[in-house]
């Protein structure tokens, strides 16, 4: 039917999920297409198949990528994160939704082409919730998948949009016509915001905890722009890679929904910043919120409920806030900033 190689499809390879879900799909032996729009690191370069360095609103070259592989699986990573599509609503629409909806007409194409259908990994945020007022938001408890879908940043509602997408390729594409081919088993994981100890992210409204975190580590000041309450759903990348992976693997029955919450732990800004001074007594975090960024984070929930995730393929999260700290991150930073001690 086709000699095209198997390899598993990873957008946005550079970014803070794609650095370490690379290494992991090519440790449990997977032939990785690694495509990001910037050179990809050599780092990451080491454990890829192929690479490629181009958009994903160019169709043709995902397409000229489609015919040299056969894709039994996409990890869609790539995106313009929160922040940045605040201030190019008109470019995080292209990226986000016509970008995934080119990757999605790949991902079919494939699939028709190998008779099965092509597992599409759709990483979602807490950005897709948009609770309007404070005051329901302080007494709401964590929010389950149906709630409060009414988001208010350009990236929520391109991610909210990418769900929407995905079940209906997954279970609707081309209804009327005459033939029917395999598509996708799409499925997605609504993320919290994530803390890398690698990787500084950029262009997210959740920042504020990485960059505190690397901030202290290089000896630089930081002025934190949301207030010291404001409590948000986090999670340590280990995590984050492993519940892709995880959601992947799980038979396809066990899942009651394509759509999953999942968190760790939700810390406000303040204790955050208690946990990075006491690994570095001697960090200068200060808060100045930007009522503007502030107003985004407010709309997200402080917390989420994903007993589903649990549930229907066993997400456990390993790394609670101390153990993140203490075994990941600090370990993780000092190596990558050179400290001895
Ligand atoms: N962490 C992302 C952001 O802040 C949300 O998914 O944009």
């Amino acid at each position: 039917m086709t000699s095209r190689k198997p390899a598993v499809l990873v957008t946005g390879a550079n970014g803070e999920i794609g650095h370490s879900l690379v290494r992991r799909l090519a440790a449990d032996g997977a032939n990785v297409v690694a495509l990001d729009v910037r050179e990809i690191d050599a780092a990451c370069r080491t454990h890829c198949t192929a690479t490629q360095v181009g958009d994903i609103n160019d169709l043709a070259m995902l397409q000229r990528l489609g015919v040299e592989f056969e894709f039994t699986s996409i990890f869609h990573l790539a995106a313009l994160l929160s922040t940045r599509g605040e201030f190019q609503p008109e470019l995080a629409h292209r990226v986000n939704v016509e970008g995934t909806l080119n990757l999605m007409r790949v991902a079919v194409e494939s699939a028709a082409n190998s008779g099965y259908a092509v597992t599409f990994m759709f990483p979602s945020s807490i950005a897709v919730y948009g609770i309007a007022d404070t005051k329901t938001r302080a007494s709401a408890p964590p929010v389950s998948e149906e709630q409060y879908l009414a988001p208010q940043t350009m990236y929520g509602c391109n991610k909210l949009y990418g769900e929407h997408l995905g079940r209906y390729t997954m279970h609707h594409y081309r209804r009327l016509a005459a033939e029917q081919h395999p598509t996708i088993d799409f499925r997605s994981i609504r993320f919290p915001g994530l803390i890398s100890a690698d990787t500084v992210p950029s262009g997210g409204t959740s920042d504020y905890a990485p960059e505190m975190l690397h901030a202290a580590a290089k000896g630089e000041p930081y002025a934190c722009f949301v207030r010291e309450n404001m409590r948000l759903p986090f999670m340590a990348m280990p995590d984050a890679v492993d519940a892709l992976l995880q959601l992947a693997e799980a038979p396809k029955a066990n899942l009651s929904t394509h759509v999953y919450n999942i968190g760790a732990f939700a810390p406000s800004a303040a204790e955050f910043a208690t946990l990075v001074r006491e690994f570095f007594p001697k960090a200068n975090i200060s808060f100045k919120p930007d009522l503007l960024r502030q107003a985004i984070v407010e709309s997200w929930p402080a917390d989420v409920d994903d007993t589903r995730a649990r549930r229907d393929w066993g997400f456990k999260p390993l790394y609670d806030l101390r153990r993140t700290f203490s075994e990941y991150l600090i370990p993780g930073v000092r190596r990558r900033y050179g400290m001895t001690s």
